[in-house]
């Protein structure tokens, strides 16, 4: 491919995604795949070929069948998953840096990235207004990034106990706890899981009627019990009470992470802050750039608050490539790495700390009107919406997936099923910077003529 053909290429994807963000929220653009968009996949299911294609007729391919098959999950009319639409400015830096095709392992393959990834650490710790030395890995997933930071975890509350896992393994060696909510995320079971703590070994501490723990319930604590709490329970959106909790965790000497996957961010916002009072006496926390700061997927952060501890957990140096503390593969599972933190150096330098905070108000001001536009219309609203997660049910259990079927048939929008106290619901997220009042207006009145169809 010559230079000029290499260029062409590119100017057809970019046109390409023009066209596709030029129609974001259009009527015409159904939220969830029609039927016949769905079927057309099935031209993606092609033998491997010896000669290959021309990359324009792949990108064709990619266009127009592929293009056709996605969930508009950037487009205002979509509430689903607490995940919203990337920013402007953090879509174009991604796209930039694509261009520059950086292995982010250290500063010797790519100073920029380093540095830029050690800035978007600096910048989402003071924003988030955790302990400034923390270190800040970029995962790509929270959930990844739990896996990471109870696996140090494990390592720190050992080494306290004068047993180098490093070295001795798990095998004899000192027991731990693991304490969880009832209703932690699917994620951080998982992570308990795949480290091997063994799930008839942890410890669930019961929730209230909001799906928060019950500080009266949380067994009491050591130095050899990892305590996992959230910020932002899946369905409602609540916060565990950890003025309540972590002063007495800390003193016990236990490790403490917490879950902020998209909650953590209510804690840029003057307004909504008083949710996660406490969470700075935590030691680790995990939270999602794709989720509430609308930064490209795959750019979630792992931050420790002993640096140390993270870095000498994940080192991987070695005689051909060494790097310091903020090397990103000294914080992280991967070596070769993308660097998945400009998307997120962009989104804050861009928003600054005014910028998050109108977002995350402006969100949580909208799930609360769609929560009064829902009663309206005949629906029961389950939770307080203390943040940007709205949780509802119809008149009966078969009438509520009924109603979000059509409202997805309609095109016209897609949310999330969910199951709260052994009942259908479903879950109006409001984490996009594109989603407006007239969105949650039109919503709403879906919803209503869905519920007497
Ligand atoms: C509360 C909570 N924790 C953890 C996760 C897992 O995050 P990720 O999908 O980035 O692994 C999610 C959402 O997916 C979540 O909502």
């Amino acid at each position: 491919m010559t230079r000029r053909d290499e260029l062409d290429l590119l100017a057809d994807a970019d046109e390409r995604a023009r066209r596709w963000t030029a129609g974001i929220g259009s009527p015409e653009r159904a939220v969830f795949p029609s039927g016949s968009a769905l079927a057309d996949l099935a031209r993606l299911d092609e033998p491997l070929t010896a000669a290959g294609h021309a990359p324009g007729e792949t990108l064709a391919l990619l266009d127009e069948i592929g293009g056709a098959g996605v969930v508009a999950s950037n487009d205002p009319r979509y509430f689903g998953f607490v995940v919203g639409s990337t920013l402007p400015v953090a879509a174009a830096a991604e796209r930039l840096v694509l261009a520059w095709d950086q292995c982010a392992t250290a500063f010797d393959n790519s100073p920029a990235a380093h540095l830029l990834e050690k800035q978007a650490g600096r910048l989402a710790v003071e924003v988030l207004d955790l302990p400034r030395s923390s270190a800040v890995g970029f995962t790509t997933s929270s959930g990844s990034g739990a896996v990471v930071a109870l696996t140090a975890a494990r390592r720190a509350l050992l080494a306290r106990q004068g047993w180098d896992v490093d070295r001795r393994g798990l095998t004899d060696a000192p027991r731990l706890r693991v304490v969880i909510s009832e209703l932690a995320h699917v994620a951080i079971v998982r992570a308990v899981r795949v480290l091997g703590f063994g799930l008839d070994h942890i410890e669930r501490v019961p929730v209230d009627e909001h799906g928060r723990v019950r500080a009266d319930a949380v067994p009491a604590l050591d130095d050899r019990t990892i305590l996992i709490l959230q910020a932002g329970e899946v369905n409602t959106g609540e916060f565990d009470p950890f003025a309540d909790i972590l002063p007495a965790a800390r003193a016990a000497g236990a490790w403490v992470h917490i879950d902020g996957a998209f909650g953590l961010w209510a804690r840029a916002s003057g307004t909504h802050r008083h949710l996660t009072d406490g969470i700075e006496l935590a030691d680790s926390w995990t939270t999602d750039g794709h989720k509430w700061l609308n930064t490209p997927y795959d750019a979630a952060m792992l931050i420790v608050r002993d640096a140390q501890a993270l870095s000498s957990t994940m080192n991987s140096d070695t005689a051909y490539l060494s790097g310091d503390d903020y090397a990103q593969k000294n914080l992280t599972l991967e070596l070769s790495r993308r660097a998945r933190g400009v998307g997120v150096w962009a989104a804050l330098r861009t928003l600054g700390s005014d910028g998050v905070e109108e977002l995350v108000d402006r969100c949580v001001s909208l799930a609360q009107y769609a929560a009064d536009g829902l009663r309206a219309n005949g629906f029961t609203v389950l939770n307080r919406c203390v943040l940007n997660q709205v949780l509802a049910r119809a008149d009966t259990p078969e009438l509520t997936p009924a109603v979000r079927d059509r409202a997805i048939a309609s095109g016209q929008t897609w949310f999330g099923p969910s199951m709260w106290q052994g009942q259908p619901a479903f879950r109006i997220s409001v984490s996009s910077w594109r989603t407006r009042r007239e969105h949650v207006d039109a919503l709403v009145k879906l919803l209503g003529e869905c519920r007497v169809l």
